[in-house]
């Protein structure tokens, strides 16, 4: 069965609290919010703010992105946030998650997207440097993982453009 992205919508509730509770403690992180919350689902459903997508595969699903415009002097940034179950990784479903949501940012009319990664983490580095993300900071020791020890942080960024280049560095411009 082929998995498709598309934009979490009312009804989705049941299969994204599966999704979330199956998640191992380290990669809940990467969503930086409180997903043991049983609420999260439907307050995620009902929030109009933050655009989120699933990678549904029939009725299960199978990875979660959102992008969570700034505010501000930051309204024009976009924080891209990413996961990807682990027994589904390595089939591209990371990739259509985040080509989706650079064109959920584009619509958005975002100017740029962040995301940040654990440094030296192959997989998440790879994937958006594929897509037109570049490095843009290294902070040393901004990560303290479940063991205690340090990790740097990586902020890759997609300065956006709504034009045809913009459109094949995504690898869409067909
Ligand atoms: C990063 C993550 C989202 C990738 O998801 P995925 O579905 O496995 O990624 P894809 O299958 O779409 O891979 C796309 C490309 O990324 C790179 N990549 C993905 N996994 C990789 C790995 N383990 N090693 C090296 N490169 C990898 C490859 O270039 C790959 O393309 P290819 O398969 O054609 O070679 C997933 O590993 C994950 O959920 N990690 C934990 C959360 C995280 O780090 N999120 C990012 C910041 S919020």
């Amino acid at each position: 069965m082929s998995v498709a992205v598309r934009r979490l919508e009312a009804g989705d509730e049941a299969a994204l609290r599966a999704f979330l509770a199956a998640l191992p403690a380290e990669d809940r992180t990467f969503i930086k919010e409180e997903v043991d919350d049983p609420g999260v689902a439907a307050a995620w459903v009902a929030d109009q703010r933050t655009v989120r997508g699933l990678a549904v595969e029939g009725a299960d699903v199978r990875g979660l992105a959102a992008v969570i415009p700034g505010v501000g002097w930051s309204s024009h940034v976009g924080e891209l946030r990413l996961v990807v179950d682990r027994s589904h990784r390595r089939l591209g479903v990371g990739r259509a998650l985040a080509q989706w949501s650079v064109l959920q940012s584009i619509e958005l009319g975002l100017r740029k997207l962040a995301v940040e990664v654990v440094a030296e983490q192959e997989a998440a580095e790879a994937l958006f440097r594929n897509l037109g993300f570049e490095p843009e900071a290294l902070l040393r020791d901004h990560i303290r993982d479940r063991d205690g020890n340090y990790r740097d942080l990586l902020v890759l960024s997609h300065h956006l453009d709504a034009n045809w280049s913009g459109m094949a560095t995504l690898g869409l411009g067909g």
